[in-house]
């Protein structure tokens, strides 16, 4: 590829003030380093479809060579990518799908496998009269529908599944709408709560210490680190278990250089999941937090580099002042 030449990548983020996105950009940002000739432009959406359509349009306008997407849900979004794929440019989709093929590439975990997972590791947490309350994320992005759809199937059908609550991936809906429900309902009989993510799950079991439903185990999906997230709560015993759901976001930006250096790669690039509880939460947090430490070591000699070609280029132009005197 032409050395020289700068590649402006479009990021369209559904939402980002939640820590797992924070996350999949920090890691973005720090894969970019090794690429110095992308220029990345996020653009949040704010977990609204109609700002998403018009940021991918101002992103078609300004000509960008490439479309990160993590649509905020499935139908509305998909038109757009796939005018855009046809129009030529790129696409990679990260977590949350499309309702097509009309994209370049795909990174993320196995949304259905993750529910199947909880689905296996559930029925042998209680193999008798398993009850489930499901917490779902918003019903039309893609994970809540896989997530479910892993559940159902492993569980070989809905029976158990007594309750539904639509939390919208959102910790206050989550707790707002549990708390409702559990006070309208106090015979509602279940013994387990599944939330299709963490802060959704952790508010509920917030929810359950304080309305008496202490019993009730609390399973969640993201298993971040740090102080208030996944990790942390399962060592802590808010939620009896949570499954690993990686961002993606390194991935992405290795995948992006690939397309537009014209290098081979995997249209469908499949992220591992695994589940963390009492069993391996202690050797999970000593690892995560090597990988904090390791990574911020990682920026600061980033930032050392920089500062050393700061010093050489000044120190350039003094000797050429020398040479010419
Ligand atoms: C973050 C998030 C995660 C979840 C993912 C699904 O915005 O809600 O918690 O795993 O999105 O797309």
């Amino acid at each position: 590829p032409d050395k020289e030449k700068i590649f402006v990548v479009g990021f369209s983020q559904c939402i980002s003030t939640d820590a797992w996105r924070q996350a999949m950009h920090e890691e973005m940002l720090r894969e970019l380093s090794f690429y110095p000739n992308i220029e990345l432009i996020i653009k949040d959406a704010a977990g609204n479809n109609e700002l998403q359509i018009a940021q991918i349009k101002e992103f078609q306008e300004l000509g960008i060579d490439l479309l990160i997407v993590s649509p905020n849900e499935s139908d509305p979004i998909t038109p757009i990518v796939s005018e855009v794929f046809q129009s030529g440019v790129p696409v990679i989709v990260v977590d949350r799908k499309i309702n097509s093929n009309q994209y370049t590439a795909y990174v993320g975990g196995n949304n259905f496998e993750i529910g199947y997972s909880v689905g296996q590791y559930i029925k042998n947490l209680i193999p008798d009269k398993l009850e489930i309350l499901e917490i779902w994320g918003l019903k039309g992005s893609s994970p809540a529908k896989d997530r479910h759809q892993g559940l159902v199937s492993s569980l070989g059908g809905e029976e158990s599944i007594k309750y539904r609550i639509d939390g919208e991936w959102e910790r206050k809906v989550a707790k707002d709408k549990l708390r409702v429900f559990l006070k309208e309902n106090p015979n509602a009989s279940f013994n387990l709560i599944f939330g299709h993510n963490d802060v959704m799950a952790i508010s509920a079991s917030e929810v359950c210490k304080e309305l008496g439903y202490e019993h009730i185990k609390v399973i969640g999906v993201d298993a971040l680190p740090g102080p208030l997230a996944g990790i942390q709560a399962v060592s802590d015993g808010v939620l009896h278990t949570t499954f690993f759901y990686p961002t993606g976001g390194e991935k992405a930006i290795e995948l992006a250089w690939k397309i537009l250096s014209k290098d081979s790669f995997e249209k469908e690039n499949i992220l591992q999941t695994a589940a963390v509880d009492s069993s391996n939460v202690r050797i999970m947090k000593q690892q995560t937090d090597r990988i904090i430490n390791q990574q911020t070591n990682i920026v600061r000699q980033q930032d050392m580099i920089r500062s050393q070609i700061d010093i050489y280029q000044s120190q350039k132009g003094l000797l050429i002042v020398f040479a010419v005197t």
